[in-house]
């Protein structure tokens, strides 16, 4: 079984999504091992993307996911990180498939209303920011 990380950011809170994306991932299969909800502090979104430090778009990134609290979880599934991805869709939502979670509920490609880790390593380094191994419940 494999773990991947999920992020339903603060756009899609501040606009009532979170049952609805909750939702379409129990609907898919992937079973929520831990979940929290934050307002992440500007040195924690930084940390969490800094591999997109350099990039022109980093600073508004940082600004739009402090803008509000975020629900951060755990998915656990066979191939969960293939999986949630394909539910996700595209990072810009005018290139998501109908029926993902972007096509519903991103407005654009900063504002994409959920983040999913995109390969093992990034996922074991990216639950393992929120999550200790404790709070990873077996169900
Ligand atoms: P996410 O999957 O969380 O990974 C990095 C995030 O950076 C991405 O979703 C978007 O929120 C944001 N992002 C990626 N590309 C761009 C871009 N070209 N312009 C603005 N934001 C972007």
């Amino acid at each position: 079984m494999e773990l991947t990380l999920s992020i339903v950011k603060p756009d899609a809170l501040r606009n009532g999504h979170l049952g609805p994306i909750l939702g379409m991932i129990e609907e898919a299969g992937l079973k929520l091992v831990a979940l929290r909800m934050l307002h992440l502090t500007r040195p924690q979104a930084e940390g969490f993307y800094a591999v997109h430090r350099e990039r022109p778009f980093f600073s508004s990134l940082v600004d739009f996911m402090t803008s509000g609290p975020c629900v951060v979880s755990v998915l656990q599934a066979d191939d969960a990180i293939g999986r949630y991805r394909k539910l996700m869709g595209a990072t810009d939502p005018a290139q998501a498939d109908e029926g993902t979670i972007r096509k519903r509920f991103a407005s654009d490609i900063e504002k994409n209303a959920v983040h999913g880790s995109d390969a093992p390593e990034t996922a074991r380094t990216e639950v393992a920011y929120f999550f200790r191994e404790l709070d990873l419940v077996e169900r």
